[in-house]
């Protein structure tokens, strides 16, 4: 009787850690992601420059301001429920068990209690609720999962094509509507609220993953391989995202934001775009080293360079952050950043260019002119 209780009891705490787990598992997931996006040093870059019209939303799997987002919300929920009042009939029937049957003090007996073998109800029972489970769960799981991974854009849907490297993404925005003009931006991808955004994911190294928590579920960034997502940013905001994939050195250095905003603000942000990069006679020193070093063989700057290994710096200015996120973009940062990547962002394939302090404040001064 005492190996039973013993048995019963370590039952019972193995399926209570095994719940644990798997709820912290669930929520965690988006815990996880806020810690590392809101981790010292990238939280100012998530707070102090964000428009203070705009509020930023952490990634949040319980926080979903779209349509994608609140269908993985409801079926967690659903899911969570689910396992949460398995957990307290199975665990309750257990600790019952082991209470109420326990040996008394004063119980001499050496018999073992009325063995009970077989049971049709209750074997029937036992089969039939977890196939009901299962039926349903699994159900509910193809129907989010229809409704989530189209074949095909949304009408009226803002095209975009997302190239994840290592470690920054690249948007292309392909729409006809853009007055023929090729956009393309780093790190910070703009969309107008209440319009599907269809994303192609494209990867120019090694897997990556696409992870705006509120907005949509995580998908793969595939090398040689074209996945689709998409999602539809139902209030204004800046919205916080994650590289989801381990992908080397700067995976946690990978990070996403999501500017929501009207479509008249998102159409002026378009223009500012599509316009040619800034032509200051002020900083041409700054220009002519940075198109005589290596700069230009990564950056392209419309009209002055096209290197394609790197972030577009035509427009660098309008951004808020530098380093795919890492830290706030300022006269400073951006300094430190051109002086020596590795300080800020070990292991990223920016080298230092060893510039003497002249040609590295004349560089600095040109790429601030190109807003
Ligand atoms: Cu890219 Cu992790």
């Amino acid at each position: 009787m005492l190996t039973l209780q013993t048995n019963l009891i370590r039952a019972g705490a193995f399926l209570a850690l095994c719940f644990l787990i798997t709820l912290s598992c669930d929520a965690s997931a988006s815990a996880f992601a806020a810690a590392e996006i809101c981790a010292p040093g990238t939280a100012a870059a998530a707070s102090s420059t964000a428009p203070p019209t705009v509020p930023t939303i952490l990634p949040n799997i319980f926080d979903p301001h779209g349509p994608p987002a609140r269908m993985i919300h409801d079926l967690s929920w659903l899911v969570l429920g689910i396992c949460a009042g398995l957990f307290i009939v199975v665990e309750g029937m257990i600790f019952y068990g082991v209470i109420v049957y326990r040996r008394k003090k004063n119980d001499k007996s050496k018999d073992e209690p009325r063995q009970v073998y077989g049971s049709n109800p209750v074997e029937i029972a036992w089969t039939i609720i977890p196939l009901l489970i299962v039926f349903v769960l699994t159900l509910t799981t193809v129907r989010t999962i229809r409704s989530i991974e189209l074949t095909k854009a949304p009408e009226g849907a803002l095209n975009v094509v997302v190239i994840g490297h290592q470690w920054w993404w690249e948007f292309r925005y392909l729409d006809d509507s853009f007055l023929g003009g090729e956009v393309i931006v780093a790190n910070e991808l703009h969309v107008p609220i209440n319009r599907p955004v269809w994303l192609r994911l494209e990867s120019a190294d090694v897997i990556h993953s696409w992870w705006v928590p509120a907005l949509a579920g995580k998908m793969d960034v595939i090398p040689n391989h074209t996945n689709y997502t998409w999602f539809n940013a139902e209030s204004e905001g800046l919205y916080l995202g994650q590289c989801a994939e381990y992908c080397g050195n700067q995976h946690a250095g990978m990070l996403l934001r999501v500017v929501a905003s009207k479509p008249a603000e998102f159409d002026a942000w378009l223009q500012t775009q599509i316009a040619p990069a800034v032509n200051d006679a002020s900083v041409a020193m700054g220009r002519d080293i940075f198109q005589e070093y290596a700069c230009s063989n990564c950056h392209t700057v419309k009209g002055v360079s096209d290197g394609q290994f790197a972030p577009d710096l035509t427009h660098l200015m309008s951004r808020q952050t530098i380093a795919s996120g890492v830290t706030p973009l300022d006269p400073t940062t951006l300094k430190a950043w051109i002086d020596n990547p590795q300080a800020l962002k070990p292991g990223c394939n920016m080298p230092s260019l060893q510039l003497d302090p002249q040609e590295l404040d004349a560089v600095t001064a040109y790429l601030l002119t190109l807003r």
